[in-house]
């Protein structure tokens, strides 16, 4: 198939991540697809040429861009988006874990997960780094229903063995033989990836660490993703519960949970010498400005994050975010780094890489995702706001593409989602309305 919109994505023109992404923009552009694969891209009359008799996706005027990579989300917290006021600890306490709690049903859990996948579709994310819950069956419900719409997703189980509640916790022994079995079941089945997924330091014991530590040796491609550094009180916690640690990141480093297969979420209060060792161990951040901004967890040092060479990418973190909106998420980013101590100006090509490419690099996913080179996969989604709104006139009266981008950033919301592909199979479609006339 030849898909013909206004086709843009990033690339990244160096190996070092301070490097800037380079972007591309074709206004009459050509993606030519064959078996869900990038086969040609460019101009469309240039594309047409190579591939005369492709059947052809009219989209003119609409945008395409690759799909959104959401590198942290939480599979229970849809319900707690929207529970503002609270720090971190509180909002755990009365907010996000009594919800974790209804996982233990497994209907509940089924249900839980056939909305979220589709909240995910529905915004324009193709691919999302999970944690999923503290239940088994409710982990292995969300790779099926992620295995059922077609979305990627590397997902784990919640594995937390003190200080949250009661019901929450399992023991190192239990979780060994869980994730072990979800793994197996699971783990690079299609698009499905397995993500050893403790919850914070704060909530796990040392044993619980070594479980971690001995996944990640026994299974070689298996994914690691956990919180860091997100608010004083809890990082003061971790500090006490782990006396020998000289920080927060060392807890991770002593049990090898760091490198270029881990995704650590927020990053807020980090050290010069956290930075180094994230960045020398090809660690990733994800960068949660919503949530950073709900919880008060404060304004992530994005340009010292950039300087010391540490691989950023994004996360809406719903629930303590403010939704699944990966270009909101980029927004957001934007602003708070505007207003920063130590400021820094996101550019239209910056907020298009932490959204796709930035997170496909962070999962280890750049040779499959993240932009439209030729050989890809062919995961995007096309933007189409809505007839008459302010984003469509907005578009209509401009005539720079790196603006339109940036409004399509600054305005494009769920209603303005007409069509999301994986592989280029169909994940999502807007539903046509039919108002009464
Ligand atoms: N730290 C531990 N658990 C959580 C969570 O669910 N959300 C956030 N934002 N931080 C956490
Ligand atoms: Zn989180």
């Amino acid at each position: 198939v030849l898909i013909r919109a206004t086709i843009a994505d990033t690339s990244r023109s160096g190996d070092s991540t301070s490097n800037p992404a380079h972007l591309s923009i074709v206004e009459d552009g050509g993606l030519l697809i064959e078996d869900g694969r990038i086969a040609a891209r460019g101009v469309y009359s240039a594309i047409r040429d190579v591939a005369p008799h492709a059947p052809v996706t009219d989209w003119r005027g609409d945008w395409v861009l690759p799909g959104f990579v959401d590198t942290h989300v939480h599979l229970p917290q849809m319900p707690v988006l929207g529970r503002l006021g609270w720090s971190l600890l509180e909002w755990l306490e009365h907010a996000a874990l009594p919800e974790e709690a209804r996982m233990a049903d497994v209907a509940h859990a089924a249900a839980v997960a056939a909305r979220f996948v589709d909240a995910l579709a529905s915004h324009g994310t193709t691919t999302a780094s999970v944690f999923g819950a503290h239940f088994a069956p409710a982990v292995a419900s969300l790779f099926e229903a992620a295995d059922r719409a077609g979305i990627r997703v590397a997902a784990g189980l919640v594995v937390s063995d003190r200080r949250l509640r009661d019901d929450l916790h399992t023991s190192p022994q239990v979780a060994l033989r869980d994730c072990t079995d979800l793994i197996r079941r699971f783990h690079e089945r299609r698009r499905l990836l397995y993500s050893v997924t403790p919850r914070f330091a704060l909530s796990t014991s040392e044993a619980m660490l070594e479980v971690c530590q001995a996944l990640l040796s026994e299974y070689p491609t298996v994914r690691f993703q956990t919180h860091l550094n997100e608010q004083r009180a809890e990082i003061d916690e971790v500090a006490r519960l782990f006396p020998w640690s000289s920080d927060y990141l060392h807890v991770y480093e002593r049990y090898g949970l760091t490198g270029r297969r881990s995704i650590m979420a927020h990053d807020v209060h980090v050290t010069a010498s956290e930075l180094e060792r994230l960045a020398a161990s090809g660690t990733s951040v994800s960068h949660c400005p919503s949530s950073n901004g709900a919880l008060g967890s404060g304004i992530f040092p994005f340009r010292r994050h950039r300087l010391a060479g540490v691989h950023v990418a994004l996360g809406t973190d719903v629930g303590g975010g403010t939704g699944f909106g990966m270009m909101k998420e980029a927004l957001q980013a934007y602003l708070m780094q505007r207003v920063a101590d130590d400021p820094t100006v996101l550019s239209p090509a910056d907020l298009l890489y932490l959204s796709t490419l930035a997170g496909a690099e962070a999962l280890g996913l750049a040779d499959e995702i993240g932009n439209f080179e030729v050989g890809k996969a062919a995961d995007f989604v096309c933007l189409a706001p809505p007839a008459g709104g302010v984003l469509a006139q907005v578009l209509d009266e401009s005539d720079d593409l790196t603006h339109q981008l940036a409004a399509l950033f600054t305005l494009a919301g769920q209603e303005s989602v007409r069509e999301v592909r994986v592989a280029n199979d169909i994940v999502y479609q807007r539903p046509v309305r039919h108002d009464a006339a």
